[in-house]
């Protein structure tokens, strides 16, 4: 034990200004690496706990030109469900869409709408050809007892093209035909795609939105490393899910590098992210194993315990500053997990070397956090927990169906609520602006011109009071 290294986190640091040539914020680009193959325009990603990320989080995470990880705190199935629930959000063409036969009867459809969350369906017969369309408003004038094909708008009454039609057709079409939807079909009447007025005024609300070749958003999805983690990744694969998020809170450990290594076996073009691990051994071990980026950060998060309890950590600034020369050199793009709590932090992770950060208290209590809305004192609340907390656990033994007693638990993260605050958009806008502006006082006009010029200079606690705004008293 010669020698202590010094740990510093967010707020010990500042970025120091440099002579600009960066005219205005909006010149900046942050477009950075997800994984080694996937590129966000916004480079922050919603954290994969069970009060921040499921379908709804991802969705606007990827439409605002980041990325979510839907947590696996959830059954196999439930989370392929959240998985599709993404990749059928937003697409220029539906590849395939939803269809119903047509003796089904109102109520069943109705049953079935509810289920997949969409309003309407196309008709098919067996062999896949389009019989009719069944839209919100047909299912309003019928009874439940009514056939779909009673109510469905016949296929000698629909608009259709074929499969190959480009989308400015497609949309100069959908308006001069007043209608929503346009179903695609082959010459045989097969049904091919859809596509949807909806989604194509989504594609041009987004023009950031972080999308898959084929237009479909994109999603990532977390597993364990124990259990039937093989079984839940090869689903998640089949749903096409955009990376696998291995996530564990010592990511650092045989049982990991193991479980990585055998990911990339099984499915070589697959996006595996690793983690947590705070020192830059760290990150190579696991991109030795073939993580195409490794997630950082023990014991930063807001609702952690893990520094307290286990006397285990290292401060973010550092972990991130250690692991972005180790990423470097291996060439994976690192992941800044938990201790962001303002927008400066996002400046500071990714000037430090991440290639993006991860967020869960600063989007906890949105729209689209999920979780039960608890209401008191005339005050809404959503709840925000940390994974290894006890209420998480108790949820988790209640989910693989088991009553053992948390007795011996040891939990390393707490529950808390905060009030609800509006959609994640408002945030993400706050933690980009902040970041554009840390770019342009430093003369960066992009990521990779920021690591190479980002320096920082440390403060003490009384340059971090000079800091915030004083107070007048
Ligand atoms: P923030 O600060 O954004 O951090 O709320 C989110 C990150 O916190 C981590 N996390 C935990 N860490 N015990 C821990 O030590 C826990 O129970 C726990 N739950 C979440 C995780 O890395 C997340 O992304």
């Amino acid at each position: 034990m010669s020698e202590i290294a010094l740990g510093l986190t967010y707020d010990d640091v500042l970025l120091v200004p440099r002579r600009s040539r960066v005219r205005s914020r909006r010149d900046v680009c942050t477009r950075s690496r997800f994984t080694s193959a996937i590129e966000l325009e916004v480079p922050i990603v919603s954290a994969n706990m069970d009060t921040v990320t499921t379908a709804s989080m991802a969705v606007a995470m990827a439409q605002l030109g980041g990325i979510g990880v839907v947590h696996r705190f959830l059954s196999i199935d439930e989370e392929v469900n959240e998985v599709r629930r993404v990749k059928r959000y937003l697409t220029h063409v539906v590849a395939e869409p939803y269809g119903v036969a047509p003796q089904l009867t109102l109520a069943q459809a109705r049953a079935e709408a509810a289920r997949l969350d969409v309003t309407g369906f196309l008709v098919v017969d067996p062999g896949q050809r389009l019989l009719g369309l069944l839209t919100a408003r047909d299912m309003l004038a019928g009874d439940d007892g009514d056939r779909v094909e009673t109510l469905m708008t016949p296929f000698e009454r629909l608009v259709t093209a074929a499969p190959g039609i480009g989308l400015d057709e497609a949309r100069r079409v959908l308006t001069a035909s007043r209608i929503e939807k346009l179903p695609l079909v082959d010459a045989q009447g097969r049904v091919r795609g859809l596509i949807t007025l909806r989604d194509l005024a989504a594609a041009e609300r987004y023009p950031l939105a972080t999308r898959d070749g084929l237009g479909r958003l994109r999603v990532a999805a977390a597993v364990g490393i124990r259990g039937d983690y093989l079984e839940r990744a090869e689903a998640l694969v089949a749903a096409e899910a955009d990376a696998l998020v291995l996530d564990i809170a010592h990511g650092h450990a045989d049982g990991a590098i193991e479980a990585v290594a055998e990911l990339k076996r099984r499915w070589p073009e697959m996006e595996v992210v690793a983690g947590n691990v705070a020192t830059g051994d760290g990150v190579r071990d696991l991109a030795g194993a073939g993580a195409d980026a490794v997630k950082v950060g023990i014991g930063p998060g807001f609702a952690c315990t893990t520094r307290l309890v286990a006397g285990v950590g290292v401060p973010q600034f550092s972990a991130v500053l250690d692991c972005a020369a180790a990423a470097r050199e291996v060439g994976v793009p690192l992941i800044a997990d938990g201790g962001i709590r303002r927008a400066g932090h996002v400046a500071t992770a990714v000037g430090a070397g991440a290639s993006t950060v991860m967020v869960g208290s600063l989007f906890a209590g949105r729209d689209e956090s999920p979780g039960d809305v608890v209401r008191r004192r005339g005050q809404q609340f959503k709840v925000y927990r940390g994974m290894a907390s006890r209420s998480a656990a108790a949820a988790r033994l209640a989910l693989e169906g088991r009553g053992d007693s948390l007795d011996q638990y040891v939990a390393e993260g707490e529950e808390m609520e905060f009030p609800l605050r509006g959609p994640v958009a408002a945030i993400v806008d706050e933690l980009v602006g902040g970041l554009r502006s840390g770019m342009s006082y430093v003369d960066a006009a992009s990521i990779d011109e920021f690591w190479e010029k980002a320096r920082f200079v440390r403060q003490t606690e009384a340059g971090a009071r000079e800091s915030h705004p004083g107070s007048p008293d």
